[in-house]
Order: structure tokens, then sequence, then C-alpha cells
């Protein structure tokens, strides 16, 4: 995948400059760099944050975290209107059935790709690369410290809980719930660096418009305890599989005992919300913490795809989806020629028609 990299000078010059502007004019931009994680690729919701007609290279609209909000407010980050910015017509998280796709983990949309050309990107999703992270005290306070800088909510990369993707067969966001929407991927370890490949099992095709897709991560302790929660517009590509996504289950916590675990397809979890929490935790982890629902086997989760998640063989019909072939990023767009518009217009009822409408 064609990552831009850097001119390390180049960067370092921006970042003294834009440190200094900050630290001068704008208590805002201090506060967007110490912010929090989002997953950043132009399928996302509020890419150009959560103003009508303004792109903001600096917007940090899809990272708040969400944190004891009524429903209406926290389900796909409606609290600051970022599931109402939907991706431009044409851009998806594209999703290689059997294989990988890559997002950017990073706190504020100028240190990836999609803003300044690339030129701001480093090792890790502020900016910097962080030599030291997670074993010096680099950017924290003391040895069992978490990290503050950048804010990733934890004391180092083992430690680090894991993130997820979860999918919906529907083009439409507002018919996405919570037992439609299935985690089918888990990253661990994660955030950690700005560049995060995910692994997808044998998903099958999406509806002609695409699915939608979310990112989800809690944290395990470190900071307050939220949870996020990212709309994406996403497609299934290449050879898709023939079994239909199970509906999913609350995961429940299961370290103590793994056959407690929930087997197969699993909601993502919410939590510390006012109102429609699908799990809830009480007393101490097996380490002697407050108990956090992480995305990981203290929840039921495996690693990489998560393969359970199927029916019946037959239940979905194989096809094949070719990938738009799009760079991560948003400075190199894919140009729809006349023939892809032609492939387009050929395959949109041939999807109808294999769907048996
Ligand atoms: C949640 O909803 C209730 C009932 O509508 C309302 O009274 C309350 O102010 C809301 N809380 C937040 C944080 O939005
Ligand atoms: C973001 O802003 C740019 C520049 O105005 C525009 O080309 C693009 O379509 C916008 N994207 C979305 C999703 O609104
Ligand atoms: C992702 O898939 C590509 C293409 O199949 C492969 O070359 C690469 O090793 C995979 N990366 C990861 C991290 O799995
Ligand atoms: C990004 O790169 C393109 C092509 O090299 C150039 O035209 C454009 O001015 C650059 N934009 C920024 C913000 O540096
Ligand atoms: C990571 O942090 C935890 C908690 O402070 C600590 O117990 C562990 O030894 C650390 N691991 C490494 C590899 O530094
Ligand atoms: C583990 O959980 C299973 C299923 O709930 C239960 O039958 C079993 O007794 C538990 N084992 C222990 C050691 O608590």
């Amino acid at each position: 995948m064609p990552l831009q990299t850097n001119d390390a000078l180049g960067r370092c010059k921006d970042l003294v400059l834009y440190f200094l502007i900050a630290a001068v004019f704008s208590e805002k931009l201090v506060l967007e760099v110490n912010a929090h994680v989002a997953a950043w690729h132009k399928g996302m919701y509020c890419i150009n944050g959560t103003t009508a007609g303004v792109e903001d290279e600096d917007t940090n609209s899809a990272v708040q975290p969400l944190f004891q909000l009524n429903k209406t407010d926290w389900w796909m980050h409606h609290f600051n209107g970022c599931d109402q910015f939907p991706p431009a017509s044409g851009d998806f998280l594209e999703l290689p059935s059997n294989g990988n796709f890559t997002v950017e983990l990073a706190v504020n949309r100028a240190f990836t790709t999609l803003s300044y050309n690339g030129t701001r990107t480093a090792l890790y999703g502020d900016g910097q690369d962080h030599p030291g992270l997670g074993v010096t005290l680099e950017g924290k306070t003391d040895a069992n410290a978490c990290i503050t800088n950048p804010n990733i909510h934890t004391q180092n990369e083992t430690m680090a809980a894991g993130t997820i993707f979860a999918i919906s067969y529907t083009s439409d966001i507002t018919q996405v719930t919570e037992d439609n929407l299935v985690v089918f991927t888990v990253l661990p370890n994660t955030p950690w660096q700005r560049i995060a490949t995910y692994k997808v099992p044998n998903l099958p095709a999406c509806p002609a418009g695409g699915c939608i897709c979310a990112w989800g991560w809690v944290a395990d302790n470190c900071g307050e305890p939220n949870m996020y929660m990212q709309p994406f517009r996403c497609k299934v590509t290449g050879k898709t599989g023939n079994a239909a996504v199970s509906p999913g289950t609350p995961p429940v916590w299961c370290e103590d005992n793994q056959s407690k675990c929930v087997a197969g397809a699993k909601q993502m979890v919410f939590w510390n919300q006012l109102e429609a929490n699908n799990v809830a935790v009480s007393g101490n982890d097996l380490s002697g913490d407050a108990k956090s629902p992480t995305y990981n086997s203290k929840m039921g989760f495996t690693s990489g795809a998560q393969t359970d998640i199927f029916q019946t063989a037959g239940t979905a019909t194989s096809t094949y989806i070719p990938p738009a072939s799009a760079p991560t990023s948003s400075a190199i767009r894919p140009c729809m020629t006349a023939s892809l518009w032609t492939a387009w217009a050929l395959f949109i009822p041939l999807g109808l028609f294999m769907a048996g409408l």
C-alpha cells in the first residue's frame, strides 16, 4: 500500500511551526493534539469535520470518546454530528475478503495522509516518532504510568487493549442495529502506531450501495473509562464468501473462565453510557485492575479475522467485486474512467439479479 513517507526535516520544521502557532494563538489546537484516537480513511464519516461545506484538515471530530451519553447521542458518534457527514460518494473502506485493509490510527486528521499531503505523518498518530514510547519514560511521568502523549490510554504496546471493526449488511446507517453490526476483525495491542492493518474473514458481498462499518475501542483503564464507536461506509471486495453473517450476541466477561465466553458472532461493546449498554462489569480483573470490557480474550474475542461469525454455506451468493485499487491517501483519487462507469453500470443490475431481487 503506497502510504506516503516524509522528509523528516520538512516534518520537524512544520511541527515546530505548528506547535508555536498552537501555543501562541490557540488553546484548541493544543487540545486537539492531545486528544484521543480515531481510525482515518476516506471511507469514514466526518472526514472534513462537522461544519457543512468546510474542509478542516485539522479536524478531530471523529476522535472524541463516548461517555455517559444517551443512546441517540453515542450511537454512531451522533453527539457531535459525525454521523450526519457521510464520506464522498464512491469513497468506501474496502474490505478484501480473506485479505486485509489498512487505516491510520491518529489523534487528528493533520497527522494522517489525508491532510497536508501526508507531510505531517510519523510513526505514531500524533505526528511524532517517539523512539522510546512504552520502553522509556517518554510520554509518561513514571514507569508504570499511562502514556498521555500521545493520549493512547495504555502503559506500553503490550497493554494496548485492541481495536475492532464491525460490519452491518445495510447501506443505510439508520438501519444499523446492535445485533446486525457484527465484529469481524480484532487487531490486538492497538491503538499503538499510526499504521494499522486489520485482517478480513470470508465476508460475503455487501448490497450495491455498500455496507456500514464501525471502528471500536475500549481501553484497559488509563483514564476515563469511555468507549469509541466511529462510522464508515465500507464494502467487501475480491472473491466474496457464500455464507451470511449471523446476528451478533453481546460479549461477556470471561477472563476467569474461557468456557463462559460467547462463541460466534458478537456485538460491539457498549458500556458506560446513560442507556442501552449491552455489557456490564464490576470488580477487578485477574491483574487487580478495575475490569474493563476490552476487545480481547477477556471478553472472548480472538485475534485477527473473526471466522466464527457466519451462518451455513449457501446463505449468501459468492461473487467477485473488483477493488477500486485506491491508495490510502485522498490526495491521489482513483479516476472514474468511462470503462469503470460502464463496469459499475453493468454491475448494479447484475448484483440485484444475483441477490434475487
Ligand atoms: C438523556 O435523556 C434524558 C431524557 O430525555 C434527558 O433528561 C437528559 O438530559 C439526557 N442526558 C444527556 C446527557 O443528554
Ligand atoms: C471534503 O472537502 C473537500 C474539499 O471541499 C471536498 O472535495 C470533499 O468532497 C469533502 N468530502 C466530504 C465527505 O464531504
Ligand atoms: C496484507 O495483504 C497483503 C496482500 O495480500 C500482504 O502482502 C500483506 O503481507 C498483508 N499484511 C498483513 C499485515 O497481513
Ligand atoms: C500536495 O501535492 C500536490 C501535488 O504534488 C500539490 O499540487 C499540492 O499543492 C500539495 N498540497 C499541499 C497542501 O502541500
Ligand atoms: C507494560 O506495562 C505493564 C503495566 O505497567 C507492565 O506490567 C509490563 O511489564 C509492561 N510491559 C513491558 C513489555 O514493558
Ligand atoms: C466455567 O464456566 C462454565 C460455564 O458457565 C461452568 O460450567 C464451569 O463450572 C466454570 N468453571 C469454573 C472453574 O468456574
